[in-house]
């Protein structure tokens, strides 16, 4: 009897991208002459240092460098759809993608941007493994790139300290639920009733350029940090738990739980209310910071971070919006590479009118 295996995504490269300057605590006080010292820092959040793109280096740089990279990793495939997971694009119109996409040299597959802060990468993922199984594309290419130093206030000593920059990505392939990098399931949810705890207020259509903004600072990101952090306990385990019930999977079979790099403090949280061993939580908030969208690939992509191919692996996210998400995947069988940021000049000029068909 012939039985029919499930199709589902499979993580066949794994790639990133960081910045090379490395900023400390001091260096993040200094800079922004914050009232705060290192030990409150890594005592409240755990981190100790991260990456600040230069000036020159954007959200795309990174993009492609991450996407390079994770094309590597599999081999040199080609993929024929991008999703790029950022809330800090390099312009509010158009989406990164396309132009990440053309710089990587892939032609006119489609791509798009994909906004929901920092569960952006599992959502994106999640819609990624969605066309995947549904048969509209075979090998998505996702990447999560960030320039939070864009758009925090280098004085608002609340998120200047936690948010850094970076980039990771995966290349996905067609593939079955039972084999090393399968994404077996995922959970997506969002209550927009939290929407002004995590927000750059002004510049869009809410508060157009053309009038008067709401208050001096509203260009920059602000973070309600305590509400935030009680709803993103809250969410990330029960969202956690709906996956795992999905894949049919225990708490305790987990082998490596990733949560979104927000704050050790949160991370550890999450990890005791589900009952997975210190051992198998994996992390790098203490030497990347808060790299939002980012920070769920450039653990997967982390050196130091590597699995045994198959062993069960949850991650999970919260973030603005809110928005939250969680997958159940299945520890890659690759190696994961790294490319500096793309130096390459990024586009300016509208392309010449392709000459019209006879
Ligand atoms: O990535 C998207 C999701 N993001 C998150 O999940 C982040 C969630 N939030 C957090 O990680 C934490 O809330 C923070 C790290 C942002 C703040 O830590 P906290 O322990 O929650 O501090 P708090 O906001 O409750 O503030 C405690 C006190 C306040 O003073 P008062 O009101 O008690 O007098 C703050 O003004 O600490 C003060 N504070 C600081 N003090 C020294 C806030 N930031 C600092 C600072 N240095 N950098």
């Amino acid at each position: 009897m012939q039985t029919t295996r499930t199709t589902t995504a499979v993580v066949s490269g794994v790639g990133s991208c960081l910045p090379p300057p490395v900023v400390d605590n001091e260096a993040v006080i200094a800079r922004g002459a914050l009232l705060t010292d290192a030990d409150w820092i890594r005592g409240r959040t755990g981190i100790e240092r991260r990456r600040h793109a230069p000036p020159g280096t954007s959200t795309g740089d990174l993009a492609v460098g991450a996407g390079r990279a994770a094309l590597a990793s599999a081999g040199g495939a080609r993929p024929d759809l991008v999703l790029l997971a950022t809330s800090t694009p390099d312009h509010p119109c158009p989406a990164t993608a396309p132009e990440v996409a053309h710089r990587l040299g892939l032609g006119t597959v489609a791509a798009f941007d994909v906004s929901a802060v920092c569960s952006g990468f599992l959502y994106a993922l999640a819609v990624a493994t969605g066309l995947v199984r549904g048969g509209m594309c075979a090998t998505p290419l996702v990447i999560a790139a960030e320039t939070y130093t864009a758009i925090v206030d280098p004085s608002d000593r609340t998120t200047a300290p936690i948010f850094g920059d970076g980039a990771g990505a995966v290349l996905l392939r067609s593939g079955v639920p039972d084999e090393p990098g399968a994404v077996v399931a995922t959970d997506l949810g969002a209550d927009g009733s939290g929407r002004a705890a995590i927000t750059i207020p002004g510049g869009g259509a809410r508060h157009p350029r053309h009038l008067p903004p709401p208050a001096p600072d509203a260009h920059f990101f602000h973070m309600e940090g305590r509400a935030v952090y009680a709803h993103a306990v809250r969410r990330m385990t029960r969202s956690s738990e709906a996956v795992l019930r999905r894949a049919g999977w225990t708490a305790d079979s987990v082998r490596a739980f990733i949560g979104h790099q927000a704050n050790q403090r949160i991370l550890d949280s999450v990890g005791d209310r589900l009952g997975i061993a210190p051992a198998h939580r994996f992390g790098n908030i203490r030497e990347l910071g808060n790299t939002a969208a980012a920070s769920i690939p450039l653990v997967l992509a982390d050196p130091a971070v590597q699995r045994a191919p198959g062993e069960r692996c949850l991650l999970t996210a919260f973030g603005g919006g809110f928005t939250w998400a969680s997958a159940a995947l299945t520890w890659p069988g690759v190696s994961p590479l790294a490319e500096e940021p793309d130096a390459a000049t990024p586009l300016r000029t509208a392309p010449s009118v392709p000459p019209r068909p006879l």
